[in-house]
């Protein structure tokens, strides 16, 4: 019985994980496997519809409790209603951000402790959790400035340099702490040599799921 296989992408603003995950898409595509497609905080129309108020550059007013119990909000119906069923069904989900981007934006960024991000994370995903994660990691300045390039920013991306680095540096440390889940990729690449280092990872995962 195929269980599937859940792959996430992380990284900070301006990293390159939507392009990388969308090669990744195309590459597995091509080998003929069907693969859901799907993103955070969002996937799901409720859990979009927090995604619009989470982001919206006019929420000045937010505080970090709502903030954070909002992404797991999200999470909880992404899990309920498209990744836990995609996976029930043998299927490849490749999404874009995950409980990661939780631990590093809301713990490293704001501030919550290990405990309550812990709690929050078991309630959200009812213990689905990625079988690798690709952290694409870059320099904050050159990803911020990367991001800044596509348009208006939204609501985290108008945090202060500092929060960014805590992002990064939250992102490291749990990759420290998770070496077997999780694969640091260097971003400062070209796109090719990012998307090779990814197959590659992507690739052993695969052969790891079909061994006996
Ligand atoms: P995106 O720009 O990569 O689509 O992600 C949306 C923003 O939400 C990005 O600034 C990171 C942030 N975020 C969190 O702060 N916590 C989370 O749990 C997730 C999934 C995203």
């Amino acid at each position: 019985m195929n269980t599937g296989l859940f792959i996430t992408f992380e990284g900070v603003e301006g990293c390159g994980k939507s392009t990388q995950l969308g090669r990744l898409q195309a590459w597995l595509e091509d080998q003929g496997h069907s693969v859901v497609v799907t993103r955070e905080p969002g996937g799901t129309p409720i859990a979009e519809a927090i995604r619009e108020i989470l982001l919206d550059p006019a929420h000045t007013a937010m505080g970090p409790e709502a903030e954070l119990l909002l992404y797991e909000a999200a999470r909880a119906q992404h899990i309920h209603e498209k990744i836990g069923p995609a996976l029930a069904e043998g299927q490849i989900v490749l999404c874009d951000r995950f409980a990661d981007s939780t631990t590093a934006y809301q713990g490293a960024g704001r501030g919550f402790g290990p405990e309550v991000l812990h709690e929050l994370h078991n309630m959200a995903t009812g213990g689905v959790w990625p079988d690798l994660t690709l952290l694409i990691d870059l320099d904050v300045r050159v990803g911020l400035e990367r991001a800044r390039n596509r348009g208006r920013k939204d609501r985290l991306e108008r945090e202060a340099i500092d929060f960014h680095q805590r992002v990064r540096d939250g992102f490291l440390a749990l990759a420290q702490s998770a070496p077997d889940r999780i694969a640091v990729i260097d971003g400062d690449n070209s796109e090719e040599i990012v998307a090779q280092a990814i197959q590659a990872r992507v690739e052993a995962a695969l052969a790891k799921r079909i061994a006996p």
